[in-house]
């Protein structure tokens, strides 16, 4: 893969389970991008986990690029972790974790909003930010500091759905967990890039691809196999059904353009119903029915896909 003359800055907001280090690994392992910086976000994991998790990834894979905490609750809800999903740590595994990070590792600040309205500031050109998780922090820079929303020319997030939920039957997780700040996003006019669910369960991951991680026979890939492994298993506990790769895909649709097609829409967040609060409602019917106000990732290109996500976790296997 050879490195373009300037690779695109971009600047990552995660709640730091598996599919979000894949992810990071997806974008990092890229020559076209530059990670310039994560910012962490309560989610799968109270915030303190989600840290822990960022710094023993850092370590474990070499990241130079600072590492920001920041919200450690939603906007206007108590927070709900995935942890009944992914466990106390949000990072299954069928058995090795990652190594324990070394004494010295240190995140870079605990005011994740404010390091990313820095880098937003010295960032030439409308800046790329990939978002992982629940839009805590995205909302709270917005609020605080409304004259940067132009500075933002892209924010891919993980997150919604044009069809069903997985943390509640109308819900996806990062979504449900702070709908408000999704609101927000909306409200600051700021153009969602939404790769939800119904894109990501086009892009699975199998047993046999941790197996084909392992056969590289590092330390790196026996861990990435146990942790792919592990997550597998959440969709059946003997791996023997593909899981949706969820975070990878969102940042495989970034570094790979053509591996996803969009289409326009409106999305609006229900933060009322019962049975539906955190769902978020695609309308297609633009501009008849309502003004478009994001880009919904409709059809992924699997095998394109997935050659992205099992190719960079593989160089970073190495
Ligand atoms: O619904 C999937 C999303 O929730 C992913 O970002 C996963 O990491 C969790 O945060
Ligand atoms: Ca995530």
């Amino acid at each position: 893969m050879t490195r373009p003359a300037t690779p695109t800055p971009v600047w990552i907001d995660t709640d730091m389970g598996f599919d979000d280090l894949a992810a990071v690994l997806v974008v990092d392992q890229n020559p076209g991008w530059q990670v310039e910086g994560l910012s962490l976000v309560a989610g799968n994991a109270p915030l303190p986990v989600v840290e822990d998790n960022a710094l023993r990834s850092a370590a474990c894979f070499g990241w130079r690029f600072p590492i920001h905490a920041g919200c450690d609750k939603p906007l206007a809800c108590d927070l709900v972790t995935a942890q009944y999903v992914l466990g106390e740590d949000a990072m299954a595994s069928a058995g090795r974790q990652l190594p324990a990070a070394p004494s010295g590792a240190a995140l870079a600040s605990r005011d994740a909003v404010s390091a990313l309205a820095r880098w937003l500031e010295a960032t030439g050109t409308p800046a790329t930010v990939l978002a992982l998780g629940p839009l805590t922090n995205i909302a709270t820079l917005l609020i605080a500091r409304p004259d940067l929303i132009p500075r933002i020319g892209r924010l891919v997030w993980m997150g919604g759905s044009a069809g069903p939920g997985n943390h509640t039957a109308a819900a996806e997780f990062n979504a449900a967990v702070d709908p408000e700040s999704v609101q927000r996003v909306i409200d600051a006019g700021v153009c969602i890039e939404m790769v939800g669910l119904d894109a990501c369960r086009l892009v699975r991951a199998h047993a046999a691809d941790a197996d084909a991680l392992r056969a590289l026979g590092t330390e790196r890939s026996a861990i990435l196999a146990d942790l792919l492994l592990g997550y597998v298993r959440i969709a059946s506990p003997d791996g023997s059904r593909p899981m949706a790769l969820y975070d990878p895909t969102a940042a495989a649709a970034l570094v790979c353009p053509e591996g996803m097609q969009w289409r326009e829409g409106h999305l609006a967040m229900e933060l009322d119903g019962t049975l539906t609060r955190g769902m978020t409602v695609v309308e297609w019917r633009v501009p008849r029915k309502a003004i478009a106000n994001a880009r919904i990732a409709s059809l992924a290109k699997e095998e394109k896909l997935r050659d992205v996500v099992f190719g960079a976790l593989a160089r970073a296997a190495r």
